[in-house]
């Protein structure tokens, strides 16, 4: 039992910001944000939200895959930046599409998202509770970028993907996740810290500061930095420490990619595509020349998108399968890494 791709779709907003346009805004170069990234240009919502931008997606993905909203028994969407806490973002594009057999929910493996719902969506058919699933790949993170810090609102884009998955007997070859949440600081958001009345009397910095439970510092301590007023409900932003997290994709990536292939007993020859998330041009020629693979098979839209975390895998599939570049019976490879950390590989037969 496996899992086929039956349909693909995706949406960006209108906006789009291009690296110029960024020179007037920060203290950066259209230079700069080329030659370390690849990136020209990214998609940044104005008035689409993540659940909208989902919902177009999951629109053009089910019509290019002939299916009706009640066939959809599984609906995963992979955010990290969706419109609601709850209903999750799954629940509301389920209402949107009338999907009504469908379960409904959301995963936050950031950047793996999608490679993280197509493993779920396997499992769920391997045990017989889904026959056709919907995944997504939905982010706005225009709003959790810190746009005066020019070393990470220069990376990100805002979109959708989605594509619908059916279970068959030959698709997908074998599929591969980790995850290390050791390291899981150097690419980080803090939600909202716990901010009632109670906080605000008892949790002060020396409580903090003295808190310790089993020896070890208590994991709230690293919220604290506004414990004295009433503006603690507002979220942080996005924090990255870039080279530790490029260090962490060029290696776990190719590792990722070897692994997949070699339980799937298939050589990286044999691969017509290598859909990777995109993130960084640089990061995506080190997994290219770590796999003796030529660049051509590595399709790339950081150049017009940035990077779009766990939307980025599913809008570049569907851009290329809107070319008419995928055959029936190609096999490709698809990887997502990114905050968690978290990567995941996948094998597959078009
Ligand atoms: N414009 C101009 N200068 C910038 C800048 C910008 N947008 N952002 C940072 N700089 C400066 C830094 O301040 C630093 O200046 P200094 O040398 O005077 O201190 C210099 O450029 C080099 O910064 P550094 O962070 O060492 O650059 P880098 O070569 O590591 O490139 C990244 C930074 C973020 C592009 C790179 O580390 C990267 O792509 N990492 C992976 C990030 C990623 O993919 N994250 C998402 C994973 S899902």
């Amino acid at each position: 039992m496996s899992i086929k791709i039956m349909g693909t779709g995706s949406a960006l907003p209108e906006l789009v910001v291009t690296n110029k346009e960024l020179e007037q805004m920060m203290d950066t170069t259209d230079e700069w944000i080329t030659s370390r990234t690849g990136i020209r240009k990214r998609h940044i919502a104005v008035t689409e939200t993540t659940t909208l931008m989902a919902v177009k997606a999951s629109e053009i993905a089910m019509k290019k895959a002939g299916i009706e909203p009640e066939e959809i028994d599984l609906i995963i969407v992979g955010t990290v930046s969706g419109d609601k806490c709850f209903p999750s973002t799954a629940c509301q594009i389920q209402e949107a599409l009338l999907a009504k057999n469908a379960v409904a929910f959301d995963i936050n493996a950031a950047c793996a998202g999608f490679l993280f719902g197509l493993t779920i969506a396997d499992a769920y058919f391997q045990s017989g509770r889904a026959q056709t699933a919907l995944i997504v790949g939905a982010e706005t993170l225009s709003k959790m970028v810190d746009w005066k810090d020019r070393s990470t609102c220069v990376l990100f884009g805002d979109g959708a993907g989605a594509a619908v998955v059916r279970k068959t007997d030959t698709g997908m070859l074998h599929i591969v996740q980790g995850s290390d949440g050791t390291r899981g600081h150097v690419l980080a958001c803090d939600n909202r810290p716990v901010n009632t009345p109670f906080t605000r009397r008892l949790f002060t910095k020396e409580f903090f500061a003295r808190a310790s439970f089993a020896g070890e510092s208590f994991p709230g301590a690293a919220c604290t930095r506004e414990f004295s007023g009433d503006n603690l409900s507002a979220p942080d932003y996005l924090k990255m420490d870039g080279q530790e997290v490029f260090r962490f994709a060029v290696r776990t990536v190719p590792k990722a990619i070897c692994q997949a292939l070699e339980k799937a007993g298939i050589l990286p020859d044999e691969i017509q595509y290598f859909f990777l998330h995109q993130a960084n041009i640089r990061i995506i020629e080190a997994v290219a020349k770590k796999l003796g693979q030529p660049m051509e098979k590595f399709p790339t839209n950081l150049q017009k998108c940035g990077n779009i975390s766990a939307a980025s895998v599913p809008i570049l599939l569907d851009h290329v399968n809107r070319e008419e570049k995928l055959k029936r019976g190609d096999k490709i490879v698809m990887a997502g890494f990114g905050a968690g950390l978290t990567w995941g590989a996948a094998v597959i037969i078009w």
